[in-house]
C-alpha cells in the first residue's frame, strides 16, 4: 500500500490521536483527522503538527451521530479528488448508565458503526478509496466473549424468541436498543463491537478485489477517555484491578500500533477480527475463531440491518462484482 493518504476518525483523543501521530512519524504524506467539532479538531491537528514537526494533518469535521455531518464530510472528501489509502474507523465509546438514543434513533455506542458505514459506502460509491485501500475498524474483546462484566447477545436465540427467527430484525433492535432489548451499558458495547465484527466479514465479501477490511481491537489502553461514561464498577474497580496485572494494560501508542500493523495485512485475511489472545488485553493480536463470529447468517443479518438503519447500500457494487464473475454475499469464507 502507498504510504500516502490516511483518514483517522475520532482523532481528538486517545487512540485516534496516537495513531495520527504514529502515521506522521511513519512518513504518511497526509493524515486527515476527524472530530465532531471543527474548532476542536483544528486544535488537535495543530497540536499534532507541533509535536511531530510535520505539517501533514488535515482537520475534517465529522459527527458520526449525525447523517448530515457524514454527508458534509463526504462532500469535502469527494471535492478533493484524492483517494484514501488507509481508512481507520476508530471512533467509538463505552456507553454510560443513562441510555442515550441519537436523533436518528440509534443507541449511542452503536451510532459510530452506522456513521462509519455511511462514510465507507459513500467513499466506495464515489471511488474515493484507492484500489488497494485498507479499511480498519475498531473492535474490542467483549465481542469474542469471556470478558468479565460484558456479555454479548446470543443472536439466533434472541431472534427466535422475539423476531420469528428474523436475525436482521433482531440486529436492528440491538442497534436501536429497541423492542425487547434491555439496556445494560456494557452489554450494549459488547453487541456494538460484535456487530462491527460481523459487518467487517460481510463488507469483505463486497469489496473490490484489491481492497481489504479488518476489525482490530487495539487491546486495553486505560489512559484514553474510552471509559469516561462507564459505570463506577468498571471505572473504579475493574479497570484499576486490571491495571495491576502485568500485561493487561498498555500505552495508547502500543495499542494504536495494532492499527498500523493491520494496515499492512493482505487481502487473504480480509474480513477477519483481530484481538488479544484469550484472557489477555495486550500483547500480539490474533485472528478470533469463536463460531458465533464466523456464522455467515449472523454476518449477513448484521450487514442488512446496518444497511436498513443507515439507508446506505452498496448494491450497485455487488451487481458489478456478480457480472465480473465473483460471487458475493452468501456463505462464510472464513477459516
Ligand atoms: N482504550 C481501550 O482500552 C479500548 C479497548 C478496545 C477497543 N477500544 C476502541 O478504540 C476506539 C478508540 O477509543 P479510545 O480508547 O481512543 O477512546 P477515546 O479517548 O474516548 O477516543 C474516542 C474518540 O472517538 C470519538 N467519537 C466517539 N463517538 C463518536 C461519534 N459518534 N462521532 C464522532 N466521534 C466520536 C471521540 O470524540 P468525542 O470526544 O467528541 O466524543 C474521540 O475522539 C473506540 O472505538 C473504542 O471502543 C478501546
Amino acid at each position: 500500500m502507498d504510504h500516502s493518504i490516511a483518514l483517522v476518525t475520532g482523532a481528538t483523543s486517545g487512540l485516534g490521536q496516537a495513531t495520527a501521530r504514529l502515521l506522521a512519524e511513519d512518513g504518511w504524506r497526509e493524515i486527515i483527522v476527524t472530530g465532531r467539532r471543527m474548532a476542536q479538531i483544528r486544535e488537535t491537528a495543530a497540536q499534532l503538527a507541533a509535536e511531530t514537526k510535520r505539517k501533514v494533518f488535515t482537520p475534517l469535521e465529522l459527527d458520526l451521530d449525525k447523517p448530515a455531518s457524514v454527508r458534509s464530510a463526504l462532500a469535502e472528501l469527494v471535492k478533493r479528488e484524492r483517494s484514501i489509502d488507509f481508512l481507520l474507523l476508530n471512533a467509538g465509546m463505552v456507553p454510560g448508565k443513562a441510555r442515550v438514543i441519537t436523533a436518528a434513533g440509534i443507541e449511542a455506542s452503536q451510532a459510530p458503526l452506522i456513521g462509519h458505514h455511511q462514510l465507507t459506502v459513500g467513499l466506495l460509491r464515489a471511488n474515493q478509496l484507492s484500489p488497494n485501500a485498507r479499511i480498519v475498524i475498531a473492535g474490542a474483546e467483549p465481542a469474542r466473549g469471556g470478558v468479565p462484566m460484558f456479555k454479548y447477545t446470543d443472536l439466533p436465540a434472541f431472534a427466535a424468541k422475539y423476531f420469528r427467527n428474523d436475525r436482521t430484525a433482531a440486529v436492528e433492535a440491538l442497534i436501536r436498543n429497541g423492542p425487547n432489548v434491555k439496556y445494560v451499558p456494557n452489554n450494549a458495547y459488547a453487541d456494538a463491537k460484535l456487530i462491527v465484527a460481523w459487518w467487517v466479514a460481510a463488507l469483505a465479501r463486497r469489496l473490490p478485489s484489491g481492497m481489504a477490511v479488518y476489525a482490530v481491537s487495539p487491546g486495553a489502553a486505560n489512559a484514553t477517555n474510552v471509559a469516561r461514561n462507564a459505570g463506577p464498577l468498571l471505572k473504579y474497580l475493574m479497570i484499576p484491578i486490571v491495571n495491576l496485572i502485568p500485561g493487561m494494560n498498555q500505552t495508547p501508542e502500543t495499542a494504536a500500533s495494532r492499527y498500523l500493523k493491520a494496515s499492512e495485512f493482505g487481502t487473504d485475511v480480509s474480513g477477519q477480527f483481530f484481538a488479544s489472545a484469550k484472557g489477555k488485553f495486550s500483547g500480539p493480536m490474533e485472528v478470533q475463531r469463536e463460531p458465533h463470529l464466523h456464522d455467515g447468517a449472523n454476518q449477513e443479518a448484521a450487514w442488512q440491518a446496518v444497511v436498513n438503519v443507515s439507508g446506505a447500500d452498496l448494491s450497485h457494487l455487488e451487481w458489478l462484482r456478480e457480472v465480473s464473475g465473483r460471487s458475493v454475499g452468501r456463505g462464510d469464507r472464513n477459516p
